[in-house]
């Protein structure tokens, strides 16, 4: 995959909400990885306007997103919220430059590629066209990645994933939520409410975005529709979402069933040598992988791979992944270093 950028020695890079949670890992990982950045614009509402951020030791002023001209940014990283994206991405796909959106905005519109680079990097040829790529949702990117070298192998007919996701998934007020109510119950004083939808410290809440008529929460179903969209095969899959009390780090557990057999001891040698994860699976020595390593980390960890013995050709995997990083940051770079790649 190439030919979308011509060729630099830097890129002018804007990052869209770069005061957020994704925004400042985005600035961390863009230096990290010693991405080619001419000049680095961090944007925002105008709440924070004129505030700074760090990006290789240097600090940059915050502009404001309504009032910023895109011309002459190459590559933009949006990270701003879905009403943000939908009217702010078309304008600086419309100057010439590639967006690559962590929002829900755009991600199931059949002219839009939906990308994790491990999965499915052809489908951006797409963006040539049109200039804006999504960035799936966190908890169906660390899934996918496992689902794929497994799918490649025998066709996965069934997903059914139960999701025990981070309160950093929510934004930075709901980490301040979390730190607060813990904070306040141990002091005996009574925890407020107000990001997520109920109390979450020392709590589990099974109810991610907005409910839908048919039961199902948006997170759900976002979870049951990007996959197929970026496996591209007709999988059935359900899902339910859950917020658990944990800062980084979403945990799944995922039971799949093949088209034929896949025993686990397979399973495990196909994921212990796919692209971007790491096999942790030894439970007689309490090994497997929990979020508290995952955090800060690149890699979709998986363990717990066993057989369902309720279910022919079925299997139980335990994924985990940081759902800041892989989750959305670290998959949106990944993208971009797609598009500042050149032949030869
Ligand atoms: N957190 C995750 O794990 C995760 C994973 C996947 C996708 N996402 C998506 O990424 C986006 C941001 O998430 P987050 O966790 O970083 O949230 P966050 O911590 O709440 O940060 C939101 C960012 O968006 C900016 N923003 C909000 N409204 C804006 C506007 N009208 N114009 C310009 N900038 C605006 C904020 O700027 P101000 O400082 O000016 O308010 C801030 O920089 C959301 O769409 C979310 O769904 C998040």
């Amino acid at each position: 995959m190439s030919g979308f950028l011509r060729h630099k020695d830097g890129y002018n890079v804007a990052v869209v909400g770069a005061t957020g949670v994704v925004g400042q890992t985005m600035l961390e990982i863009l230096a990290e990885r010693d991405f080619p950045v001419a000049d680095l614009v961090p944007l925002a509402s105008s709440r924070s306007a004129g505030s700074r951020v760090e990006f290789k030791g240097k600090e940059y002023v915050v502009r404001d997103l309504a009032s910023f001209d895109p011309a002459g940014i190459d590559i933009a990283l949006f990270s701003a919220g879905g009403d943000t994206s939908r009217e702010h991405a078309p304008r600086f796909a419309g100057a010439g430059c590639y967006v690559i959106d962590n929002s829900s905005a755009w991600r199931m519109d059949e002219d839009v590629a939906l990308v994790v680079p491990e999965v499915n990097a052809h489908a951006l040829e797409m963006a040539k066209a049109n200039r804006i790529i999504a960035n799936p949702n966190c908890s169906t990117i660390q899934m996918v990645v496992a689902l794929k070298p497994l799918h490649d192998a025998v066709p996965v007919k069934r997903v059914v994933v139960s999701t025990y996701q981070a309160v950093s998934g929510a934004g930075g007020k709901a980490i301040e939520e979390l730190a607060d109510q813990t904070r306040k119950l141990l002091s005996g004083l009574k925890a407020e409410v107000h990001v997520l939808p109920a109390r979450i410290a020392f709590n589990v809440i099974p109810h991610i975005d907005a409910f839908m008529d048919d039961g199902y929460t948006r997170e759900e179903r976002k979870m049951m529709d990007e996959t197929r969209k970026i496996m591209e095969a007709d999988i059935a899959v359900t899902a339910t979402a859950v917020r658990v009390p944990v800062f980084y780090g979403h945990s799944e557990a995922v039971n799949l069933t093949f088209d034929g057999p896949m025993p686990a001891e397979r399973a495990r040698k196909i994921l212990a040598g796919a692209e971007g994860i790491c096999v942790v699976d030894d439970p007689l020595e309490d090994d497997y992988p929990l979020a508290t390593e995952a955090s800060g980390s690149d890699s979709v960890w998986v363990g717990r791979i066993r057989d369902d013995k309720s279910c022919p050709n079925s299997l139980h995997l335990w994924i985990v992944a940081d759902n800041v990083r892989k989750g959305a940051a670290l998959n949106a770079i990944q993208i971009a270093e797609i598009l500042v790649r050149h032949p030869g």
